[in-house]
């Protein structure tokens, strides 16, 4: 038997309102037009944790180093430790001690939202760059890294899910995200029917527990963006021609570099000082940006920005061999 829900009532209610009011027999026919599956897919990315959602493709963890070690080791360090951005490896068995070290081995319950997680959003300084074979392989070097695979270990659609991280267990609903006067935040079920007329709140998370519970968020990311180092783009800047600083924003070098102050790479005030008396540096420095490379600052290695355009890179490098101004 068909019972008609709320919803399809309501819907043949509002048909019933709008057919004699628009002449039309399906007026919403006529609104919008229906989404491509094209459009779908460019949004139904996400990947579920039994691998639903994983294209085909496949990566070791020896491509996974390569790619790793170029893209991703100047922020999470060679072995994943990096103690300067987030740490990738270590702390299994370390959430329930007194010092828990949440790192995506020791916290994550599914290797598929590495996957999801990496495919999104890394190298943090160019996100969505890495093809899915390369997504496989650095997935793969990450898990070796936390001994959660063998060296020799090969991943694809079919045996990334396959993969049982530490902490699957781990995960529980039986508690809330956080107690409030000894009860949890989050335990409730909806009403459906006979429900309260009026609403009371009965408790609530102290406005102040909700803000302080991450500390100052904007402190901890000010080494990531140009704007908190005091290089922000200047208002002034004539509409249409972006500034160096506005590029350099745009372009995400502002995560390892700051104008005056060096973070994963040299200060750009520097690297002004270095070249001011070397003569072919535009073409030099040109090449470092679009193909990388380390031995000249530190260790550090800087990765290929290919990203970039021609007109944006001619304008930071003139803004370089002026001396880097803050205007
Ligand atoms: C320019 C610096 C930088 C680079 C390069 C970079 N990352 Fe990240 N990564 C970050 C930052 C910053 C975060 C934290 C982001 C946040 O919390 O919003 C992060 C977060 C992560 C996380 C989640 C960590 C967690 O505990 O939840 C993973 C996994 C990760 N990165 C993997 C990679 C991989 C793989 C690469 C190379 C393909 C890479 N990253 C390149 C800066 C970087
Ligand atoms: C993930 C960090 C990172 C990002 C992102 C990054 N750089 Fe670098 N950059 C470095 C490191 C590390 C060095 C030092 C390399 C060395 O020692 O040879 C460097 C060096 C440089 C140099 C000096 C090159 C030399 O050989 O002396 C320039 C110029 C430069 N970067 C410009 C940029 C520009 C422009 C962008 C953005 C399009 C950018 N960088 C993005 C890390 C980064």
């Amino acid at each position: 038997m068909y019972a008609m829900s709320r919803f399809n009532r309501r819907v043949i209610l509002l048909a019933g309102l709008l057919v004699p009011w628009t002449g039309q027999a399906a007026p919403w026919n006529t609104l919008g037009r229906a989404i491509t599956a094209d459009e779908i897919a460019d949004w139904n990315i996400d990947v579920r944790p039994d691998g639903v959602g994983l294209p085909k493709g496949r990566g070791s963890v020896a491509e996974g180093q390569i790619i790793y070690d170029a893209q991703c080791a100047a922020c999470h360090g060679t072995f994943g430790d990096s103690p300067q951005f987030v740490a990738l490896a270590g702390g299994i068995g370390s959430l329930k001690t007194s010092t828990p070290q949440r790192t995506v081995g020791s916290k994550l319950n599914y290797a598929t939202t590495l996957w999801d997680y990496i495919n999104r959003a890394m190298p943090f300084n160019n996100s969505k760059s890495l093809a899915p074979n390369e997504v496989y392989a650095v997935v793969a070097y990450v898990l070796n890294l936390n001994g959660i695979v063998s060296a020799d270990a090969v991943l694809d659609e079919i045996s990334l899910p396959q993969v049982k991280m530490p902490n699957r267990d781990g995960f529980t609903l039986a508690h809330g995200m956080r107690s409030v006067h000894g009860k949890p935040d989050v335990h409730n079920v909806a009403c459906m029917r006979n429900c309260a007329q009026e609403v009371k709140i009965s408790a609530e998370i102290p406005p102040d527990f909700t803000q302080q519970m991450y500390g100052d968020i904007r402190a901890q990311f000010r080494q990531f963006t140009l704007q908190d180092q005091g290089a922000a783009p200047s208002p002034s800047t004539a509409a249409g021609a972006a500034s160096a600083p506005e590029l350099l924003k745009a372009n995400g070098c502002g995560v390892c570099h700051g104008r005056d102050q060096g973070i994963v790479g040299p200060a750009f005030t520097d690297i002004s000082k270095r070249y001011a008396a070397v003569a072919d540096a535009s073409a030099k420095l040109t090449a470092k940006i679009r193909e990388g490379g380390s031995g000249v600052w530190g260790t550090a290695i800087m990765p290929p920005q290919s990203q970039i355009s021609d007109v944006a890179l001619a304008t930071i490098l003139n803004w370089i061999k002026s001396g880097a101004p803050s205007e």
